[in-house]
């Protein structure tokens, strides 16, 4: 799968000091985990500006690049998160055990949604005159985000001022609920629900800035 590496979002030069810091001294499962994270964080990266318009939409590379954050995400993502497992530097805390079920839960809505934009990709983005008024039935309890708003690396890492608000609206898209059928949604809709998805486990199980 060819990722571009043309990375057009803005990383905030902290964000990415903290990623690069993050590797050095990890070894074993630590490691493993940040390598996959790391490579979500490119595809997220790489799409980002699709989603915003600012460079044209790409109905397969949106595709392979959800395909390959779901290989990373539900229990793949699990698997690299054994009890405990804190040794060496590590920015996950010891609340990712205490809270098992949370924790499983975003990383299987991780799995969820990057599965949903894989078949959804070509659905495309949202008609820019409806992004005021999505109206699918999910999203009717919270005021619909600008579509242009995409997630910033710092939000999408946790960073960002508001993290509450991101967890608090992720309870009102619940993928499990029946009704929705997620293929059905637009590709930009989707990825935000992923980056939101990214951002409420880094918010809650990962350590902030050091
Ligand atoms: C289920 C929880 C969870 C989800 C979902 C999740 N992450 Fe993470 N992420 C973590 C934890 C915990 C760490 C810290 C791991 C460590 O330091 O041992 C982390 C670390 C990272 C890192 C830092 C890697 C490094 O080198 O320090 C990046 C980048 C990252 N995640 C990107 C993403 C992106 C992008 C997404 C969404 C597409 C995502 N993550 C989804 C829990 C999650």
């Amino acid at each position: 799968m060819a990722i571009r590496a043309k990375i057009t979002i803005t990383l905030t030069a902290s964000a990415m000091a903290a990623a690069a810091t993050a590797h050095t001294g990890a070894t074993g499962v630590v490691l493993d985990r940040m390598n996959g994270m790391t490579a979500i964080r490119d595809i997220v990266a790489e799409l980002a500006p699709m989603m915003q318009r600012t460079v044209p939409y790409d109905a397969f590379t949106v595709s392979e690049g959800a395909r390959v954050i779901s290989s990373h995400a539900g229990e793949k993502m699990l698997s690299l998160f054994p009890e405990d497992s804190l040794e060496g530097v590590t920015y996950a805390r010891s609340e990712i055990w205490e809270s098992w079920q949370d924790f499983e839960s975003l990383a299987e809505d991780l799995e969820i949604y990057a599965d949903a934009l894989s078949a959804a990709a070509r659905n495309g983005l949202q008609p820019a005159e409806n992004m005021a008024a999505m109206d699918h039935s999910a999203m009717a309890a919270q005021p619909a985000p600008p579509a242009e708003k995409v997630f910033t690396i710092a939000e999408l890492m946790g960073y960002a001022e508001n993290p509450g608000e991101i967890a608090a609206s992720r309870a009102v898209a619940e993928p499990t609920e029946p009704a929705l059928d997620l293929t059905k949604l637009a590709a930009d809709d989707l990825f935000n629900r992923i980056s939101g998805t990214c951002s409420s486990c880094h918010a809650q199980f990962r350590a902030g800035r050091s």
